[in-house]
C-alpha cells in the first residue's frame, strides 16, 4: 500500500488535515508519524480508529535510524511535514528543542526521502509566515520577501525552510514549501491565543494580552489552510514557495474582545501584561500566487469561522479540560499498552 507520510498529525493542523483527507480523498492512505510531545494528542484522531486507510506510528523525526526504517518498511510516495515545536513563547524559554526538532528533524526527513525516492514523489514543507519577520503598518509578505525571523521558533522554521530549498537545488528533491499565516479552528492546543482566551474566559480567569494588544495577525481557518496544502501537494511546482493567507488582518485585542462578547463575559477580565520579547508587530500575506496559479480561495468567512470555533471549544469542554489536567496523555498507553 502506498502512503502519504504526515508528520505531526496529532497536532492542531495535522489532525484536521488527516481528517479532511480521509473524508475527501479516501484513496490517499495516510501514515501519521508523531512523537506525541505535549502538543500531540492521539485522542484528536480517535474517530479514525478502524479506518484501513490510516495508520499511526509513534516516533521522533529527528531519530535518523527510526526514520530510515520507516522509509524502508513503507512505500512512501509523499511527505507532508507538519511536525515541529510550534509555540513562540516556549521557544523563548527553551530554544534547544526547537533547533533539534525543527532543524535537525527536517534534515533527517529530507535525507531519508533523498535516499529512498526514485521519482514522482512530493515533499511538502509546512513553513510559516513568521519566517519573514515583522511588517510595519503598510505592505504585505510576498514569496520573495527576504527571510528575517525574530524568535527562536521562527528562526528554526526559517532554517528548515532553507534546508528544503537547498535539498531541491542540490539534490533535485521534489520540494514544495507553503508559508501560512495564523490558523484558528477546532483542536488547537489551549496555549495559543484563541483557545487560551476561550478556556480562560469561560472559567472567569484573567486574559493576558501582551503589550498594547495591537499586534496584528492575518487569521485563516485551519480548513482553508489544509485545502491550500492539498492543492500545493497535487499541483504545485517543485522548488516553489506558496504564501497562504485569507486577507484577514485582526488586532489581538479585537479578537479577545469578540471572544468575551460571545461568551457574555465582562471586559474587566482583560489584563495588559508585559510584552513578548521580540514580538512581531504585524503579519499580512499576499497569497496571489496561490490564487492565480492554483485557483485557491478562502471559503471560511472569519466572523462565522470564529463564532463556530468559539462554540466548538464550549461544546467540547472535556477536550481541553483533559489537556489541562494531563489526562489526554493516558490515551496512548491505554491504546498501545506502553508509556
Ligand atoms: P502543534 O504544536 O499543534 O503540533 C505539532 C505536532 O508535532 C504535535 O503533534 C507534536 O507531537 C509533533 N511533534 C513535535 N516534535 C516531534 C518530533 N520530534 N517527531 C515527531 N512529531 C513531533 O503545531 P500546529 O499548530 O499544528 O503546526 C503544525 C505545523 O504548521 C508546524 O510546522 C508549524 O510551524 C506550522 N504552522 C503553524 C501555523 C499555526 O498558526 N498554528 C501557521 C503556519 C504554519
Ligand atoms: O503566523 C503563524 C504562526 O502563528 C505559527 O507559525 C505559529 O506556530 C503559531 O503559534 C502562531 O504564532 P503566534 O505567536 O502569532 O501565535 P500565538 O497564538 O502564540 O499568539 C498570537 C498573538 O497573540 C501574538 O501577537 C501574541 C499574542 N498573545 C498570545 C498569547 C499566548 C497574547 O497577547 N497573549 C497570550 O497569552
Amino acid at each position: 500500500m502506498a502512503f502519504t507520510l504526515v508528520t505531526g498529525g496529532c497536532g492542531f493542523i495535522g489532525n484536521n488535515f488527516i481528517r479532511q483527507i480521509r473524508r475527501e480523498e479516501p484513496e490517499r492512505h495516510i501514515l501519521n508519524l508523531d512523537l506525541l510531545t505535549y502538543a500531540g494528542n492521539l485522542e484528536n484522531l480517535a474517530d479514525l480508529e478502524g479506518d484501513e486507510g490510516y495508520r499511526f506510528v509513534k516516533g521522533d523525526i529527528a531519530d535518523q535510524a527510526f526514520v530510515e526504517g520507516l522509509f524502508e518498511e513503507h512505500e512512501i510516495r509523499a511527505v507532508v511535514h507538519f511536525a515541529a515545536e510550534s509555540h513562540v513563547d516556549r521557544s523563548i524559554l527553551g530554544p534547544g528543542v526547537f533547533v533539534r526538532t525543527n532543524v535537525a528533524g527536517t534534515q533527517v526527513l529530507l535525507e531519508a526521502a533523498r535516499r529512498h525516492w526514485k521519482g514522482g514523489e512530493r515533499f511538502l514543507m509546512v513553513s510559516t509566515d513568521e519566517v519573514y519577520g515583522s511588517l510595519g503598518p503598510e505592505g504585505l509578505f510576498r514569496e520573495d520577501t527576504p527571510l528575517d525571523p525574530s524568535s527562536p521558533y521562527s528562526a528554526s522554521k526559517a532554517a528548515s525552510d532553507l534546508l528544503c530549498q537547498a535539498w531541491h537545488r542540490t539534490y533535485g528533491l521534489p520540494i514544495l514549501i507553503s508559508r501560512c499565516s495564523n490558523n484558528y479552528g477546532p483542536y488547537q492546543f489551549p496555549e495559543k491565543l484563541i483557545p487560551l482566551m476561550i478556556q480562560r474566559a469561560s472559567r472567569g480567569e484573567d486574559l493576558p494580552v501582551y503589550g498594547d494588544g495591537m499586534n496584528v495577525r492575518d487569521w485563516i481557518h485551519v480548513d482553508d489552510h489544509n485545502r491550500a496544502l492539498r492543492l500545493i501537494l497535487e499541483r504545485g511546482a517543485p522548488g516553489r514557495v506558496y504564501n497562504i493567507g485569507a486577507d484577514n488582518e485582526q488586532a489581538n485585542l479585537r479578537i479577545v474582545e469578540r471572544i468575551l462578547d460571545r461568551l457574555e463575559k465582562p471586559r474587566d477580565l482583560l489584563r495588559f501584561v508585559t510584552d513578548r520579547p521580540g514580538h512581531d508587530r504585524r503579519y499580512a500575506m499576499d497569497s496571489s500566487r496561490l490564487q492565480g496559479e492554483l485557483g485557491w480561495r478562502s471559503l471560511v468567512n472569519f466572523d462565522e469561522g470564529l463564532a463556530a470555533t468559539i462554540d466548538w471549544y464550549l461544546e467540547n469542554r472535556s477536550w481541553w479540560e483533559r489537556i489541562l489536567s494531563g489526562e489526554y496523555r493516558e490515551y496512548y498507553s491505554r491504546q498501545y499498552g506502553e508509556g
